[in-house]
């Protein structure tokens, strides 16, 4: 049994601290690729970036971005990560009532807490797939719709004609990069020209930038300028603008990236599916949430006994709506799943 109640996953250096031990992280849900030779190379000259106080504008960044999605560059924002902007909408709209669905991204309900919002949450049921079912009565200033849920895995508006009922609905896409469809997907375009909508993307987990902290939001020009209002001047350090760039171009590392984790998505449920006493719900990102079928196991005995084996991963016993019996896992690499689907083998036979 561990005593870690971390709110998030990807919390290494307390493993590091407590175990003195390496893990494999399958608790943050980030391209096993990692950084890419390119940006590698790039890395060793951005001392030079370093005496010099980052772009304000982030120009060079957002003019990319508006090209890579064919929009203006008024609809976009950088920040601090995706995380900076859902703090930032909650404290330049304060909402009086907030819609969110649970489970999900915990930090929409601490965003909109710091505010006074009052919220309703949206009950994601095991027996509907986990789906959203938003009724004419949910009603709300703003509503926060992970999509794909984390943790859930699946597509929360799958069909856009699903009733989004609130006065600004916003639409976190940080995993909608690890579908091949995106486009057809995202709200980018809704939100452009609708002012109830705004979209969050995320360099963090296709990108594999968790610790250089970047991110945007796209919406309607008259948002941006309130959100502006009240971000801190050089939040995103010149070396994050200066490698989301070549990032952002590299169509063969996003193809390639999309391809790994189609197989190995399809790998890891097959895997985790055949062990009897672990239930994967299915997912279209890059991570899956596992039921634990089995009445001597929980999440946290389970995060220990992997622990002790070198592989972290995601006890959401502290998602509001689950319950110590589950757990989400990343995907990862071919032959870091089989390592995990080993260990998951082992201690279940052992317990
Ligand atoms: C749904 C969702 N949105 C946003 C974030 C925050 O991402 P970022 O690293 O861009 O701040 C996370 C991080 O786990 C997340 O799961």
């Amino acid at each position: 049994m561990v005593d870690i109640d971390f709110l998030h996953g990807g919390n290494i250096y307390e493993i590091k601290r407590r175990y003195k031990k390496e893990v494999i992280d399958f608790s943050a849900n980030v391209n096993p690729l990692g950084l890419t030779k390119a940006v590698k190379r790039e890395l060793s000259k951005c001392y030079r970036l370093i005496p010099h106080y980052p772009d304000p504008e982030a120009k060079d960044l957002i003019g990319q971005i508006a090209e890579y999605w064919a929009i203006e560059e008024q609809n976009i924002l950088i920040g601090n990560g995706s995380i900076e902007i859902i703090y930032l909408i909650a404290h330049a709209f304060k909402p009086e009532k907030t819609l969110i669905p649970a489970p999900t991204f915990s930090e929409y309900e601490r965003a909109v807490k710091s505010v006074g919002s009052k919220i309703e949450f949206l009950k994601l049921r095991e027996m509907d797939s986990f789906t959203l079912n938003i009724t004419n009565s949910d009603k709300a200033d703003i509503s926060f719709i992970s999509n794909p849920n984390n943790p859930t895995g699946n597509l929360l508006v799958e069909n856009k004609k699903l009733v989004l009922n609130s006065k600004l609905n916003v639409i976190d896409e940080a995993f909608m990069d690890f579908l091949p469809d995106e486009r057809k997907r995202t709200f980018i375009w809704e939100a452009v020209k609708d002012k109830r909508f705004i979209v969050l993307r995320s360099f963090t987990k296709f990108f594999a930038l968790p610790g250089l902290r970047i991110g945007y939001l796209v919406a309607h020009k008259d948002l941006i300028k309130r959100l502006k209002q009240i971000q801190p001047p050089w939040s995103v350090n010149s070396i994050a603008q200066h490698l989301a760039r070549i990032l952002l171009n590299d169509r063969d590392h996003i193809e390639k990236t999309r391809r790994l984790i189609n197989e190995e998505r399809e790998f890891l449920f097959n895997k985790l599916a055949a062990l009897k006493r672990l239930k994967p719900y299915p997912s279209v990102a890059n991570f899956f949430l596992v039921n634990i079928i089995d009445s001597r196991l929980d999440s946290s005995i389970l995060t220990g006994r992997l622990i002790q084996e070198g592989i972290l991963i995601r006890d959401c016993s502290n998602f509001r709506g689950l319950d110590g019996k589950h757990f989400r896992v990343a995907v990862r690499s071919h032959r870091e799943n089989i390592k995990l689907i080993n260990a998951l083998r082992e201690i279940l036979c052992r317990s």
